[in-house]
C-alpha cells in the first residue's frame, strides 16, 4: 500500500537525527479543516530556473524581494518562510504518524520518495514566491554544483547584506572555496583534485552506479516500512555532502547539515534545485531505458502541501515525473561529468 498524505492532527514533536534527542521546536503546520487534490494547472507561461552563478542582477533583486515579503508574512501563515522550512522538518524528523500503522512515523528521505517529495517542496515553494512578487514566470536558481563554473557558493546566498544570506553556515566555506562533493566533515583535499574528483563522483553517480531505477531513486518505501530503507546515489553522496559542506561545522550542523533546520537557509533551495534538475538529466540520459517506477505503491502515494494561496492541497508521486508538465524549466548548462569516466 502507497503512503498515504498524513493526517496533520496526528504529528508530534519530532527528533532530532543528529543527536537522537527530541527536537526543541514544535515544526508541526497549522491545522486545516480540509485538504483538496491538487490538479497541475494548464501551464500558459514556464517558470524558468536559472544556474545562479549566471543570473542577472535584475533577476537577484526579484528573488531577494521574494524571500524577504516571504519572511514579512505573519507568522501562522503556512507561507511564511519559517512555516516553510518547518515543512521540510516535518516529513524528515518522524513527526507525522503513518497512516495505517500507528507505529510508524514518516521520513521522506532515503527511499524512493526523495526526489518526487523534494519536487512537490520546491513546486509551492516557487510558486508561492511567484505570487509575492506577482510574476507568473518565476523560478527557484539552481546551484549548478556538478560543474566547475558552478562548485563554489553563489554570491548572491554569500551576501550578508541580503536576505538569502544565513549565518548558520561553516564560514570556513564561503567563497571562494571549492565545494567538495565527497564532504564528510573535514577539508583534507587539496584544492587542486577537488574539481576532477567532483566530475568523476558526478560521472559515477549519474551514469555508472545509477542502472537500474531504484540505484538512483532509493528503495521502496510504503505503509509498513522501517524509515530509510536505503538511499539513491545522488541522495547519498554529491547531496548529502553539500547539506554537511554548507551546515556549520558542529555535531548539530545548523542550518544545512541537521533535517529539522536545513529549510531555514535559502541555500537549501537552490540546492535542491540543483537535485532537482540531475533528476531531469538522469531522466534524459536513459534513452529507451525506463525512466520511473510504474509500481503504483509508488506512483499513488500521496503528500499534503499549502499552495502559494494557502490552501491545503493533497499532490501524487505520479504527478511529478516531468518537470515540463508542472511548469519550469531549467536553463541550459554544460554537463561536463559526462566526458569523466573513472
Ligand atoms: Cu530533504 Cu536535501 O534534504
Amino acid at each position: 500500500t502507497p503512503i498515504e498524505a498524513p493526517d496533520f492532527t496526528k504529528c508530534s514533536r519530532g527528533t532530532n537525527l543528529n543527536t537522537g534527542q527530541p527536537l526543541d521546536v514544535n515544526c508541526c503546520p497549522p491545522l486545516s479543516r480540509e485538504f483538496i487534490d491538487y490538479k497541475l494547472p494548464p501551464v500558459k507561461k514556464m517558470r524558468f530556473r536559472p544556474a545562479a552563478h549566471l543570473a542577472t542582477k535584475e533577476y537577484i533583486a526579484k528573488f531577494e524581494k521574494a524571500v524577504e515579503l516571504m519572511k514579512a508574512l505573519p507568522a501562522d501563515d503556512p507561507r511564511n518562510f519559517m512555516q516553510q522550512a518547518n515543512v521540510h522538518c516535518a516529513y524528515c524528523n518522524l513527526t507525522y504518524e503513518q497512516v495505517g500503522d500507528k507505529d510508524l512515523r514518516i521520513q521522506i528521505h532515503n527511499c524512493w520518495h526523495f526526489f518526487p517529495w523534494h519536487r512537490w517542496y520546491l513546486y509551492f515553494y516557487e510558486r508561492i514566491l511567484g505570487k509575492l512578487i506577482d510574476d507568473p514566470t518565476f523560478g527557484l536558481p539552481f546551484w549548478n554544483w556538478d560543474n566547475p563554473e558552478g562548485m563554489v557558493m553563489p554570491a548572491m546566498f554569500a551576501n550578508s547584506n541580503s536576505p538569502l544570506y544565513d549565518a548558520r553556515r561553516n564560514l570556513n566555506h564561503l567563497p571562494p572555496a571549492i565545494a567538495d562533493l565527497a564532504y564528510s566533515g573535514k577539508d583534507a583535499k587539496h584544492p587542486s583534485k577537488i574539481i576532477p574528483h567532483n566530475l568523476t563522483l558526478m560521472y559515477r553517480e549519474m551514469i555508472r552506479h545509477a542502472r537500474h531505477l531504484e540505484d538512483f531513486y532509493g528503495a521502496k518505501y510504503s505503509t509498513g516500512s522501517q524509515p530509510n530503507p536505503g538511499p539513491g546515489t545522488v541522495e547519498r553522496g554529491s547531496h548529502t555532502a553539500m547539506h554537511s559542506w554548507v551546515g556549520e561545522a558542529t555535531r548539530t550542523g545548523e542550518d544545512m547539515g541537521n533535517f529539522y533546520s536545513a529549510g531555514r537557509d535559502t541555500l537549501f533551495f537552490g540546492h535542491h534545485a540543483n537535485v532537482d534538475r540531475l533528476w531531469t538529466v538522469w531522466q534524459d540520459l536513459r534513452g529507451s531505458k525506463a525512466k520511473h517506477f510504474t509500481d503504483t505503491d509508488w506512483l499513488d502515494t500521496t503528500f499534503l502541501f499549502y499552495d502559494e494561496n494557502a490552501r491545503l492541497v493533497r499532490v501524487k508521486v505520479g504527478d511529478t515525473m516531468d518537470n515540463i508538465r508542472l511548469g519550469y524549466d531549467f536553463q541550459k548548462v554544460d554537463i561536463p561529468w559526462q566526458k569523466n569516466k573513472p
